[in-house]
């Protein structure tokens, strides 16, 4: 039956190339894709299960399967690649294939690096180094350009200069072909993205200084530009060497000639997901540029185009960096307006979770907030010390930090994995994190508490929250459980509910706050 799998697998492939981005898909597309998915992840954990000497021809598997983790991400669908990336490395390790393993390992620590985690991403390039051995190869070079990619996410561009500056160096001693074959590009053009990575993070390193100290970062960067300008270059890269051009220009403060440059952009020209990122590149830096001359709203309108976009056709690694933007601009935007600053800007975010995650979306955050007001009423009509204002708050952006999970598994319609329920999990302390940087403290300690139980059986911490994680953790628990969903959960009847709540007073949830829940919502 190998035969037969791997006939499939190649249908499979082939259907993932023509077919359109998820986002944009109907619904029986989702249903089919999510199919094909789990029977495939079904086949590779049966593959990592076997001994090595009854699998397949795992070289003749993994050319099948190499273009395949590409597709994936191409399609919107980083999720799976991360999971049957990461089971299909594991069989690749143990036929003793370390240069193939190293090329899928690389494609599971991009999507790491895509749902932000970042130490399992530098964890793995750790591990993909030492398969390397650190010997020049071109996947050892993709490896180090990565783990560049990863540093300057973080925010580290020391780290990813001197990255991207080892990935050069590694390059040279490359064979031509070598590169080619795993790359799919030429060598020339492999040089031409890592020059320009290197030129982007020496960009923004020179941006972080005041305008007086920027000159040897301006220097240099217009020396690495006039390189850049002189090599021989694809099609592909042309495209986007006027982004080269526009960040330069804003470095030396001409904005006015970087807005010229990023209207040149061809957005239109190539197919595919990287047709999108330009497009996201050209709105978020346009609205830096509009930031850069005071005007918020305007970088307000850019980077909404830009989260738009973002949610429907994905394109992960950007998404961080247009996030990024999106809460420099609210930052920004509402520490200017006066009074009431704070629920705009609340209101602003969870806009933003509505544009990504179907199913939290806007009803859902509404709803928990309206009952978690409802219920703070009912604790203080008893004499209770609820803070009615902080719950409507709280309520709305209990889920924000789901802004960090990637799109494909927010909306995945399949059961979830365990793997995938923890990456789910993150959200609380993300939710919180995200809170405390656009200076939202009180929040932040209730949104991180909102699936903590009395108990300590929750989490992210293990310890029994405060009032107001309480009350907002209860209500999301009943708003989800009796409010239909795209996954496959049947809703619940509103008193089944309630009881098997009520079950859970003293253990997960406070008695008192239960009580409240039955008189608001038993009736
Ligand atoms: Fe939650
Ligand atoms: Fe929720």
């Amino acid at each position: 039956v190998w035969e037969q799998e791997f006939a499939l697998i190649g249908r499979l492939a082939e259907d993932l190339e023509s077919r359109p981005p998820l986002p944009s898909a109907s619904p029986e597309e989702l249903e089919t894709h999510s199919r094909q998915i789990q029977e495939m992840q079904d086949l590779l954990a049966l593959m990592a299960a076997l001994p090595p000497d009854r699998l397949p021809d795992v070289e003749a598997w993994d050319d099948l399967l190499a273009p395949f983790w590409r597709r994936l991400f191409a399609r919107g669908d980083d999720i799976h690649r991360y999971l049957l990336a990461d089971l299909w490395r594991q069989v690749l390790l143990r036929s003793g294939q370390t240069d193939r393993a190293l090329r899928t390992l690389t494609q599971v620590a991009a999507s790491a690096k895509n749902f932000y985690l970042y130490y399992e991403a530098l964890a793995l390039c750790q591990e993909g180094r030492d398969l390397a051995r650190h010997r020049p190869s071109a996947g050892l070079v993709n490896l180090v350009t990565l783990e560049g990619g990863i540093h300057f996410l973080r925010g580290d561009l020391e780290s990813a200069r001197r990255a991207h500056t080892e990935a050069l160096a590694l390059l040279e001693s490359v064979p031509e072909e070598e590169v080619l074959r795993w790359q799919g590009a030429t060598k020339t053009d492999f040089f031409a993205q890592v020059e320009y990575n290197i030129l982007e993070a020496l960009v923004e390193q020179g941006l972080r200084e005041p305008e007086s100290r920027r000159d040897g970062y301006l220097g240099q960067a217009r020396a690495l530009l006039s390189a850049l300008d002189e090599m021989p270059k694809s099609p592909e890269f042309r495209r986007i060497l006027p982004v080269a051009h526009a960040l330069v220009s804003f470095l030396g403060s001409d904005v006015t000639a970087a807005r010229g440059y990023l209207a040149l952009l061809d957005t239109q020209g190539s197919e595919g997901p990287y047709r999108y990122s330009l497009a996201l590149t050209r709105c978020r830096h346009e609205s830096r540029l509009c930031g850069a001359l005071g005007d918020w709203e305007g970088a307000y309108g850019w980077i909404r185009q830009a989260l738009q976009l973002g949610a429907r056709y994905t394109s992960p690694g950007e998404e961080i960096l247009v996030l990024e933007q999106a809460l420099a601009v609210l930052t920004n935007l509402h520490t200017r307006s006066a009074q009431g600053a704070e629920s705009h800007l609340v209101a602003d975010l969870v806009q933003l979770l509505e544009d990504k995650d179907w199913y939290t979306g806007r009803s859902h955050s509404r709803s928990v907030s309206r009952l978690a007001v409802l219920v703070g009423q009912a604790l203080n009509d008893g004499g209770g010390v609820a803070d009615l204002a902080h719950l409507e708050a709280a309520g709305l952006v209990h889920d924000i930090g789901k802004l960090m999970c990637p799109w494909s598994l927010l909306n995945k319609i399949a059961p979830i994995s365990p793997k995938e329920r923890r990456l789910l999990q993150n959200h609380s302390r993300d939710g919180a994190a995200l809170l405390r940087r656009v200076g939202m403290e009180s929040l932040a300690q209730t949104v991180e508490e909102h699936h903590e139980h009395v108990d300590g059986t929750g989490y992210p911490n293990g310890r029994p929250p405060e009032l107001s994680g309480a009350i907002v953790g209860l209500c999301d628990v009943f708003e989800a459980s009796i409010t239909p969903n795209r996954r496959y959960k049947k809703p619940k009847r509103r008193e089944a509910a309630l009881s098997e709540l009520s079950s859970l007073a003293g253990t997960h949830f406070r008695p008192e706050v239960v009580r409240a829940l039955l008189r608001v919502a038993g009736g």
